[in-house]
């Protein structure tokens, strides 16, 4: 039988407010939208929730707003199965938000704003310490301060726990701090914020790869949406193609890839078969609208992954 994997993700969780618009306004015009949703989100969230419907067993590590969406988003996680023991409430701050912008390519625009995801400390995963110590994964972001991203990830090295780094949204960080890392999986974005280096196309993708390796990253997976994603160790580098899909929204796309990855390693896949199973989960994730509520569950994702071998 395949092993559980027990995942712990220490990151954001926020309420989304998705517009979805034939275009985007000019400054200083009003235009109409077509449609509107409102759903839980945030990528430590999303990430979570990829990993709870692929089957692990989850732990989140996160602060919720004094507000209306905060006992909500608390509430969501219990009803997804996802535990959210070391899930609190910040007194006086607001709940994490996203309005999020799609146009009718799919492509979105997010504006995050981070409230109580801000409260986050380095003293709240030393609270978690327990719990963090008996899984096999902790997954992290920078939707949460970065003194908490890096003491977490000395703390997972410290342990002997597999860390997956998701650094999104990007911004300027000391690469050297990220040497304790298991995986950095960037989008192409973020592959070229952070690294000074333009991210186009496969060819690019490996330069850029080649870059953090040689800054002390362990294993870089740059996710290329419709390109699919590449995989780059010490060892090669592999360029895994997408799966064909009729896009209506990519938001939470990324998120889909990394909560599914950590599930189809703990599962003991090789790295590679874990990789190309991700990037079909994150391109189904991409045929619904919304976030979390466009991933898909364990049986409907087997029967895609069985039919398209
Ligand atoms: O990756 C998508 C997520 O980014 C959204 O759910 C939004 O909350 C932002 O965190």
């Amino acid at each position: 039988m395949t092993k559980r994997p027990r995942i712990a993700v220490v990151g954001s969780a926020n309420v989304d407010m998705i517009t979805f618009a034939d275009q985007f306004p000019r400054a200083g015009e009003t235009i109409f939208g077509n449609k509107f949703d409102l759903g839980f989100g945030g990528k430590g969230a999303n990430q979570a929730v990829a990993a709870r419907l692929c089957g692990a067993e989850v732990f989140m590590v996160a602060r919720v707003g004094d507000d209306l969406f905060g006992p909500a988003t608390i509430a969501n996680f219990s009803k997804l199965g996802i535990d959210p023991s070391h899930v609190r409430q910040v007194t006086g701050v607001s709940s994490g938000v996203a309005p999020i912008f799609v146009e009718s390519s799919g492509q979105n625009r997010i504006i995050v704003v981070k409230g109580a995801n801000d409260a986050l400390k380095p003293a709240d995963v030393d609270e978690a310490a327990e719990l963090l110590k008996s899984v096999d994964c902790i997954v992290l972001q920078f939707e949460v301060p970065l003194e908490t991203v890096y003491y977490t990830i000395q703390f997972a090295h410290k342990n002997g726990i597999r860390c997956i780094l998701n650094p999104a949204p990007a911004q300027q960080i000391d690469l050297a701090a990220l040497t304790g890392l298991d995986y950095f999986v960037p989008n192409e974005s973020e592959a070229e914020t952070i690294s000074g280096m333009p991210v186009r196309n496969v060819d690019d993708a490996k330069k850029c790869a080649s870059h953090f390796l040689a800054k002390g990253i362990r294993r870089v997976i740059l996710t290329l949406g419709s390109n699919g994603s590449l995989l780059a160790t010490r060892d090669g580098m592999e360029h895994l193609p997408a799966y064909s899909m009729k896009c209506v929204d990519s938001t939470g796309a990324g998120d889909a890839f990394i909560g599914s990855f950590a599930t189809f390693l703990g599962e003991q896949f090789p790295e590679q078969e874990a990789a190309r199973r991700a990037n079909l989960y994150a391109g189904l994730s991409t045929t619904g609208v919304g976030t979390q509520k466009s991933f898909y569950d364990r049986d409907r994702f087997d029967r895609e992954w069985a039919s398209r071998q």
